[in-house]
């Protein structure tokens, strides 16, 4: 008998809570983690239905798991069964990581900071005094928005079909950051200008994810022109909004850098071990 060492009484939990969760990369790029870093813990994926959310998270609670990632479609839903939440969180409207401190449970969000990595990694500067155009007003926005302002941005214009998704979400930046929200919609005669003025776009909505490849929220291309553009989409790794995007001559980002960086941070968090330039590096070539 081969006699497998790797999980022992000792080993430590993390885990994913959502539904679903089986697409998720998060159990590998944690695993490696733990695996590179010689540290004992073990990250399992677990699905779970919402009559039964509570539950699961007593339970996790009460054993040895040291902390875990919330995704779809819990991220707010969990915050109400934890025993506190960060600043960043509560105005994120939404948790997406968790740790276990003295036997309680405290939510945080790595969505914005993870998004911010990639962004200042890729693009080589930030937010501070920059125009910014934001497309979408959903539970991806939310935390980009707040980020933003957090960062200093000068100006958002913020764009969605449902305008009184844009307008909640502009009434949380403008009151509680600073006044740097304005609402567009697709048809506004003045979105134009509000893209010529930009210095960054970013698309936070679903539309030209995989199988939707044909479709972008921007028809018209001459929109684009030289600014620095990401959409948080992963899949494809260029959609048509980016396509479209660097063939104005804008700089391009994908939503890969976000996936990884808030995966990073979440693992930071729990445990206290800041992972050096080298390793990341490696694990995301
Ligand atoms: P997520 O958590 O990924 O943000 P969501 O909360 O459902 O998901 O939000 C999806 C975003 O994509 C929203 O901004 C949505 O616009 P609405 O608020 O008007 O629904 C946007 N979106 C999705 N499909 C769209 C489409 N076909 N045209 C325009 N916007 C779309």
């Amino acid at each position: 008998m081969v006699i497998d060492y790797s999980v022992t009484g000792k080993t430590k939990l993390l885990g994913l809570i959502g539904n679903p969760v089986e697409h998720s990369i998060s159990p590998q790029l944690h695993n490696s983690l733990s695996k590179i870093l010689g540290l004992d813990l073990i990250y399992v994926p677990l699905r779970v239905d919402k009559e039964d959310l509570e539950t699961l998270v007593k339970a996790l609670k009460a054993t040895e798991f040291v902390g875990f990632n919330v995704t779809v479609p819990y991220k707010r839903e969990i915050m109400k069964f934890l025993d506190g939440n960060t600043k960043e969180a509560i105005l994120m409207g939404s948790v997406n990581t968790v740790k276990k401190i003295d036997g309680r449970l405290y939510g945080y969000n790595t969505d914005g900071e993870g998004f911010l990595r990639a962004f200042k990694e890729a693009a080589g500067t930030d937010f501070k005094g920059k125009k910014v155009v934001m497309l979408g007003a959903g539970g991806a926005a939310r935390p980009i928005a707040v980020k933003i302002a957090l960062e200093g941005a000068e100006k958002i214009s913020l764009v969605n079909r449902t305008t009184q998704k844009s307008v909640e979400l502009a009434e949380v930046v403008n009151e509680n950051i600073a006044e740097i929200v304005q609402v567009y919609n697709f048809e506004d005669k003045t979105l134009k200008l509000a893209f010529e003025e930009s210095d960054i776009i970013i698309n936070t909505t679903s539309v030209g994810m995989s199988p939707d490849i044909d479709n972008s929220l921007i028809s018209d291309t001459s929109y684009f022109n030289g600014q620095i553009v990401y959409d948080i989409i992963y899949n494809p790794v260029k959609t048509k909004f980016l396509a479209d995007a660097e063939s104005r001559g804008c700089k391009i980002i994908n939503g890969l850098g976000m996936l990884f960086y808030q995966g990073i941070n979440a693992y930071e968090i729990w445990t206290g071990v800041k992972i050096s330039e080298e390793i990341l590096r490696d694990l995301y070539n």
